[in-house]
């Protein structure tokens, strides 16, 4: 018998729904779409419009006037959120982080800038400490530790004055305990019901969040880690309590951070609650996509389009990504 024409018996050849793009196409189970992303965007004050950040690639900081245009891109391209970060000068950071609670810093500014102009994109704010404090945490420090129901109390307001200037969703990243329901009682007791809370519900202390930290410049300020807050990388059970938590103090969405390495609890949280529920990919999964591929070991278009569909694939209804636009122009050239 000749050896090419040697077959096997078989019924079920699952090759078959591979053997065209047409077919693959037809069978694909996920996919991601642009209304699945939510683009993180950096703020610095001063007039030059952008400044590049070194360890993100290709990822800016935004004058205020310039987050705007960068508002208009995002409508253009489809993308539905927003998600605002500062870099807090300096000489405005201080043990308390005061600066949260000004209703005219950079993140309220950026706010009623974008709001005015493109009324039509949606706007998420991070409630946290870090942009502001001296030291780099996201709640009050106090002899070395990190003071939960105080900070809670601060991050209300910051929740409150950031929902005045007109954001839409409020997304605390600091995981004290109970701050989901005492933000929504603060902005209900202010009358902003309407407003939205997407909780950083599974955020992970990680070592992925390095090139972010260089973002809002608190890398050189931080002083420790933050794993008495942020949950530890063994547990997986744990991450299903704390979503519990954030659902029954009334966040309207779930999400979990970093991304790509917790794929696994994005999957457990989807099916357990059926929430919508979002993941964050973080600035070092941007860095490292961008490292390879400038070092010529991966195609970065590649890696972007397959690690976003990753998420979708997991359970996510959605992402924050730096590769917001990028994937966005991508879809824009692949229908
Ligand atoms: C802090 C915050 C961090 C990120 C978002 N909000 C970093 C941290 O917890 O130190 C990280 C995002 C990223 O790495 O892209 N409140």
């Amino acid at each position: 018998m000749r050896q090419v024409s040697e077959s096997l018996d078989l019924v079920r050849r699952p090759r078959r729904n591979r053997k065209a793009d047409w077919t693959r196409r037809l069978v694909r189970e996920t996919r991601v779409t642009v209304d699945d992303l939510i683009w993180p965007i950096f703020l610095t004050d001063g007039d030059t419009p952008t400044q590049p950040i070194p360890t993100m690639p290709g990822v800016l900081r935004y004058s205020i006037a310039a987050s705007v245009e960068a508002a208009k891109e995002a409508v253009a391209l489809g993308i539905p959120l927003l998600a605002l970060f500062p870099n807090t000068a300096g000489d405005l950071r201080d043990e308390n982080g005061s600066e949260a609670l000004n209703p005219d810093n950079l993140t309220c500014r950026a706010l009623r800038a974008i709001r005015a102009e493109v009324p039509e994109i949606g706007l998420m704010t991070d409630v946290a400490l870090d942009p502001y404090t001296s030291h780099g945490h996201d709640g009050l420090l106090e002899h070395g530790r990190i003071l939960n129901d105080e900070s809670v109390a601060i991050l209300c307001q910051q929740a409150v004055i950031q929902a005045e200037a007109g954001s839409d969703i409020i997304a605390p990243s600091d995981m004290m305990d109970g701050r989901i329901g005492a933000i929504r009682a603060a902005l209900d007791g202010n009358g902003y019901t309407d407003v939205s809370i997407m909780a950083y519900s599974a955020k992970y202390a990680s070592a992925y969040y390095g090139p972010f930290r260089d973002a809002v410049g608190s890398s050189s300020t931080l002083s420790g880690d933050k794993k008495t807050y942020q949950m530890d990388y063994g547990n997986g059970a744990e991450a299903i309590i704390e979503a519990e938590l954030d659902i029954a103090e009334g966040a309207d969405m779930i999400m979990v951070k970093p991304g790509m390495p917790y794929l696994d609890i994005v999957h457990r949280l989807k099916a357990q609650f059926g929430m919508p529920t979002f993941a964050y990919q973080v600035s070092g999964e941007y860095a490292m996509i961008h490292a390879a591929g400038d070092r010529g070991m991966i195609d970065v278009e590649k890696a972007m389009v397959e690690s976003l569909s990753a998420f979708k694939r997991a359970g996510a209804d959605g992402i924050l990504t730096y590769f917001a636009p990028a994937m966005a122009r991508w879809l824009q050239q692949h229908r």
